[in-house]
């Protein structure tokens, strides 16, 4: 396993990303999000953003610029699993803060998100807990999205059901909320 002084993805792999979307639209996006799709913990390290500005003469303010703007760009090592709770309005009226509770009882959560981070990972890597400003999906509310996967009308129940579930032994499996 790569340690945080290492870069978490391999110079060769960062030069063929790079080459392959050269001078299309979007380069720098897409070469960002590949590289952090590459990362064995889905976030981009500073090592490989150095690099990256180094190839491409991109400021690396700018490329930092871009990943602190789009919320899908981590620049902490991911979970193996990622529950996002939305904390807009609509949300929030429904109950998101009950479903945040929820998760906050797992050891260090709830300091992290008290203490204004967005985005927390348990020690062992298993879980990242992250808030998000509005899926867009309000009429929906709450809404939860579990690796990827978008719930509406979530309840404590499933939240609390599917903690259970990933800290007993299913550890490896995909995980779904319903
Ligand atoms: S407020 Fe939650 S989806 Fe918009």
């Amino acid at each position: 396993m790569n340690t945080n002084e290492e870069s978490q993805v391999d110079r060769t792999t960062i030069d063929e990303i790079i080459s392959r979307h050269r001078g299309k639209p979007g380069e720098l996006l897409t070469v960002m999000e590949e590289i952090q799709e590459a990362s064995e913990f889905k976030y981009l390290d500073k090592l490989s953003m150095d690099y990256l500005s180094s190839q491409t003469k991109v400021p690396l303010s700018q490329i930092y610029s871009v990943a602190t703007f789009y919320s899908f760009f981590n620049l902490k090592p991911q979970g193996k699993h990622s529950i996002i709770v939305c904390r807009g309005t609509a949300c929030h009226t429904k109950g998101s803060k009950t479903l945040l509770n929820d998760l906050s009882t797992l050891p260090g959560c709830k300091e992290a998100l008290d203490s204004g981070e967005t985005s927390f990972t348990t020690d062992d890597r298993l879980i990242t807990v992250k808030t998000v400003a509005c899926f867009g999906q309000c009429a929906l509310a709450p809404v939860v999205a579990v690796d990827g996967i978008i719930y509406s009308n979530v309840t404590s129940e499933q939240i609390k059901k599917l903690l259970q579930h990933l800290q007993e032994d299913k550890k490896d499996e995909n995980i779904r909320l319903y």
